[in-house]
């Protein structure tokens, strides 16, 4: 019986390997723009923005496809709004959501005509001495925080995001000395929520806060919709969260007096399930307790396990039906932590399709957080990353060993 590979389309992804070279991130444009319209199909409120927040993945491709899609961005740097610029979102595409940002930076922005979500009460006064008489948009802690780790909440009062919910009149008086129009509120209380009610809670409190604010524009809930990485979470029901989102929205404007603009700016759900990150098998060993699996990328890649311990389904890419086999698989670098299969810092054995050194792996739900991420650790190359769309399109060349030199004087 012919042996079981994995395929992107109609490629194979070891051919992929073969031709681009290992580690190697692959992106399925079909995914991208799949994922894209059934948010935006599901919301049948009619003025919907939906931004793409490209710190997920900013591979000027993958965010080229999100423009086509009729995105607009979510950007936390000024780097990344230059980036949106360059890839041509328009100034009034983009929303800039930073944290602790300079007062060059803000300088910037302003200069570039980017709307902010201002953070804090202090930068609402820095916004309003630099730039005042405009329009702003405030980030409202509203109190309550979701997330898959502690380290991706950014509600509550652990969270340095946002000005709390309880200082609405400070903000009117800031924004009146400066003579400032408040025409939007945005949260976004954290990241990869898989059961909408946490969610839909936040909401309910940034509405209720937003009913102070009398000529708000847009109200922006922020991104964090989430997808299932591990085989015993269950997919949300995005048809759900566009009918229930929609139907308070809809309640809040009739009472409000006016129609609003209602924003999302998911990151993840978009491109995380289109991405994988392919890895050559460079050595297998056994200790008394694991048999260990070696591959040619490592946390420096992908930072996900390592950090959060997250859960990444690994593909034997070579044999995908090879008999299974408990393995730990491991990356390169001079760490013991560097371990893709991993949870509470420890190595946790996988049942995987038998693994031979040669084969390649493919690590799935690898598009988001993935190579945006990624670093020079051990003075590694960062990987190529190529598009399956029409055809196979190398998107980012693999760095090498020069760029790494790129800047210092002496070398
Ligand atoms: N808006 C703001 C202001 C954000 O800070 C974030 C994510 C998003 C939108 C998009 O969230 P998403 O839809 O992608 O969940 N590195 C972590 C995730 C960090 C998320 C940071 N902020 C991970 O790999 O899980």
């Amino acid at each position: 019986m012919a042996v079981r590979k994995l395929m992107f389309g109609n490629v194979e992804a070891e051919r992929l390997a073969e031709e681009y070279g290992t580690p190697l991130y692959v992106y399925e444009e079909d995914v991208i723009r799949q994922r894209f319209r059934e948010v935006k199909e599901a919301i049948s409120y009619p003025k919907l923005r939906m931004y793409y927040a490209c710190k997920a993945n900013q591979n000027p491709a993958v965010m080229r496809i999100l423009m086509e899609e009729g995105a607009g961005i979510d950007a936390v740097s000024l780097q990344e709004v230059m980036l949106a610029l360059k890839v041509g979102f328009k100034a009034e595409d983009i929303l800039f959501t930073g944290n602790n940002i300079s007062k060059e930076e803000m300088e910037e922005l302003i200069k570039l005509d980017i709307m902010i979500n201002i953070d804090s009460l202090h930068q609402l006064e820095s916004y309003g001495s630099l730039n005042p008489g405009s329009d702003i948009s405030v980030r409202i802690n509203p109190d309550v925080g979701l997330g898959h780790h502690n380290h991706v909440i950014t509600g509550g009062p652990d969270s340095k995001f946002g000005i709390y919910f309880d200082k609405a009149e400070e903000i009117k008086k800031i924004a009146a000395k400066h003579n400032l129009m408040i025409k939007g509120i945005h949260m976004h209380v954290g990241s990869r929520f898989l059961d909408q009610e946490p969610f839909i809670k936040a909401m309910g409190v940034l509405l209720d806060i937003a009913k102070d604010f009398n000529d708000l524009e847009f109200i922006d809930f922020g991104g964090g919709l989430g997808v299932p990485y591990s085989p015993d979470e269950g997919p949300i029901d995005v048809k759900k969260f566009g009918r229930d989102v929609s139907e308070i929205f809809n309640r809040f404007c009739s009472e409000y007096g006016k129609q609003l603009v209602m924003c999302f700016e998911n990151g993840r759900y978009y491109v995380a399930e289109a991405g994988h990150l392919l890895a050559r098998v460079t050595s297998v060993k056994e200790t008394p307790k694991h048999r260990f699996v070696g591959v040619d990328s490592g946390f420096n890649h992908l930072i996900r396990p390592a950090m959060y311990g997250s859960y990444h389904e690994i593909l034997n890419a070579s044999d995908l039906d090879a008999e299974k086999e408990k393995v730990v698989v491991a990356g390169n670098l001079c760490e013991s932590g560097d371990i893709f299969t991993i949870k509470d810092e420890q190595p946790l054995p996988r049942e995987i399709a038998r693994l031979e050194p040669g084969n390649i792996v493919s690590i799935e739900m690898a598009g988001a957080y993935g190579y945006c991420m990624s670093s020079n650790y051990n003075m590694r190359l960062r990987p190529a990353e190529v598009l399956e769309g029409k055809n196979v399109k190398l998107i980012r060349k693999r760095e090498t060993f020069d760029d790494l030199l790129r800047g210092i004087p002496d070398a």
